[in-house]
């Protein structure tokens, strides 16, 4: 057991976890690991993301994870139940649309963007009947392209993407917006001025204080004081299978 932490998504999208994570947990060390081969994840099967996510979690355990953290809406949507049956030793934490957060918060009209993977998921519907309430509205808009787009820094393409979803809520007094995929909140200034009265929230901080809950649960808290780093692989560089 080397104590770390292994976090991963489809690319970059990620790194908007960690940045909590740290905050929240500074003496933990993580190993990120970008899936940049599959990228983007938002448009597969459930069954080609299960091998995929799979083959990530066996890695990461090798690799000496205490907990492994799957930052990506999509990959936690559409596996994370499936993932915990495979891998019953190992402690897995997603993260989800903060739908919960938005209607918690009594947002009347929460519009929440994702990739088409996680709206059209089991998951997502669950969400939305477990918490809300009769008065509230929840729009769910799938940005084709989007998470893609922003992993390649095509910034005209980001704002075509959010120029089309955008256009048919203009009318409809939302006051949330969930960002439902981790790569979003790093464009968060292009979303915003859309549609500026409404607050934007994601779930990166209820992954992290669940990461440091299954930690002290499982005793499994670094007692190191020095501060932690994070280690990066990438898909890309790592050798092919056989
Ligand atoms: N960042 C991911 C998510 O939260 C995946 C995006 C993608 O690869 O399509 O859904």
């Amino acid at each position: 057991m080397k104590n770390l932490i292994g976090v991963f998504d489809s690319g970059i999208g990620g790194l908007s976890i960690i940045e909590k994570l740290r905050e929240i947990l500074p003496h933990e060390t993580f190993l990120y690991y970008a899936d940049s081969t599959n990228c983007p994840y938002g448009n597969k099967t459930t069954e080609e993301l299960l091998d995929i996510t799979s083959k990530i979690v066996n890695y990461l355990r090798d690799e000496g994870c205490k907990l492994i953290v799957i930052a990506c809406n999509t990959a936690t949507t559409k596996c994370l139940k499936r993932l915990r049956e495979l891998f019953p030793d190992i402690i897995l934490v997603g993260v989800v649309p903060a739908i919960k957060v938005a209607c918690d918060n009594n947002y009347q009209n929460t519009l929440v963007l994702a990739t088409p993977a996680t709206i059209e998921s089991e998951r997502t519907s669950e969400l939305i009947k477990d918490y809300k309430r009769k008065n509230q509205n929840i729009y769910l808009a799938p940005c084709e392209g989007l998470a893609y787009a922003i992993e390649q820094g095509k910034a005209q393409d980001v704002n075509s993407i959010l120029d089309t979803v955008f256009k048919d809520y203009q009318d409809k007094d939302i006051d949330c917006i969930v960002l439902g995929c981790t790569h979003y909140p790093f464009i968060k200034n292009e979303i915003a001025k859309r549609l500026p009265e409404a607050t934007l929230i994601d779930g990166s901080l209820g992954v992290a204080k669940e990461v440091k809950r299954q930690l002290e649960i499982h005793n499994l808290i670094n007692s190191s004081t020095a501060e932690g780093t994070v280690y990066m692989v990438n898909s890309k560089s790592l050798p092919k299978e056989s």
